[in-house]
């Protein structure tokens, strides 16, 4: 199961590898070019990725309030939205899973299942998940599972904010079907899971951004989603575009992790866009006016990571 472990780690070390590099640079600036990072390079492993028409099921597990659900669901509905809206936008976001090898994908809400009733309780294993995420048909879709913010699946906030995977179906188990799951990091670890719109567990403590919809925890998981949707397109079945180990290996988007706007660095997002009413901070515009913030993804027309701003 490919998962967000590396996203996290990454963010730990660069935001303390950043507490040691930042005293040093105001004066020895030319010291940067030591820790340029090399060209970054997903490679391919030849497998299928997701394309063509795909569905997104939602399974939400525990409790959600309405308003919760809409920010989600309307981020879903952006990923591939037909309808015009302000610039940079989400779908554009989107756009550059295309540029991964057999063309683009577009994506339309599914069904969703309500879960109010922590069925499984509130500790989740991997099986349980795969047990949750098989809720709903997952023919040419991707069964995503929000856990609400008082559940603790395996690992999560110990490693990973969020993870994707495949399990097989079918009655000669060869039927290849694709899940993810995202937390809502809000009491468990909003510093690793919702930064940064809360201050972050280590490294410089730069405040933290106001979270455009005004909720640190499902702000959070809206990035964490955008993170494992574009993993799982472009490597569905472990065999599609990372780079490290099969089990860690960095994704579209784990592989930018921390960037969010130009100009960032360790401990500091990058240049975004600010609500003038509400100070809020976002990247990205959605259908009905929503705003959200999101990561970087590898563009591998470039080979570096792409921002929308
Ligand atoms: C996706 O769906 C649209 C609208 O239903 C259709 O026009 C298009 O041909 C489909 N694309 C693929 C690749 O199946």
């Amino acid at each position: 199961m490919s998962n967000l472990k590396s996203h996290f780690l990454s963010l730990a070390l660069l935001l303390l590898a950043s507490c040691l590099l930042l005293p040093c640079l105001a004066t020895t600036p030319r010291k940067l070019a030591l820790v340029q990072p090399q060209p970054l390079v997903l490679k391919y492993h030849n497998g299928p990725l997701l394309k063509g028409n795909l569905t997104v099921n939602l399974i939400w597990y525990g409790k959600f309030t309405p308003i919760q659900r809409s920010i989600i669901v309307d981020f879903i509905h952006s990923l591939s939205s037909p309808a015009p809206t302000s610039q940079p936008s989400v779908s554009s976001w989107w756009q550059t899973t295309g540029a991964y090898t057999g063309g683009p994908c577009t994506i339309t809400l599914g069904k969703q299942f309500l879960d109010q009733t922590y069925s499984l309780g509130k500790f989740l294993t991997p099986s349980q998940l795969l047990v949750l995420s098989s809720k709903l048909p997952h023919r040419n879709a991707i069964n995503v599972v929000l856990t609400s913010a008082d559940v603790a699946p395996d690992r999560f906030c110990m490693s990973t904010c969020g993870a994707h995977g495949f399990g097989l179906a079918g009655k000669h188990k060869k039927i290849k079907f694709v899940y993810a799951w995202v937390g809502n990091p809000e009491k468990q670890c909003p510093g690793q899971c919702s930064w940064p719109f809360h201050q972050p567990i280590y490294g410089p403590q730069t405040p933290p951004l106001v979270a455009p919809n005004e909720d640190v925890g499902v702000d959070g998981m809206i990035m964490n989603l955008a993170t494992v949707l574009a993993g799982a397109v472009t490597n569905p079945f472990d065999t599609g575009y990372f780079q490290g180990p099969v089990d860690a290996g960095l994704e579209a988007v784990s592989s930018c992790t921390g960037i969010y706007g130009s100009g960032s660095y360790p401990g500091y997002p990058g240049k975004v866009l600010v609500d003038s009413t509400t100070g809020a901070s976002f990247n990205a515009y959605g259908t009905r006016d929503r705003k959200y913030l999101l990561p970087a993804m590898w563009d591998p027309k470039t080979s570096a990571c792409k921002t929308l701003v």
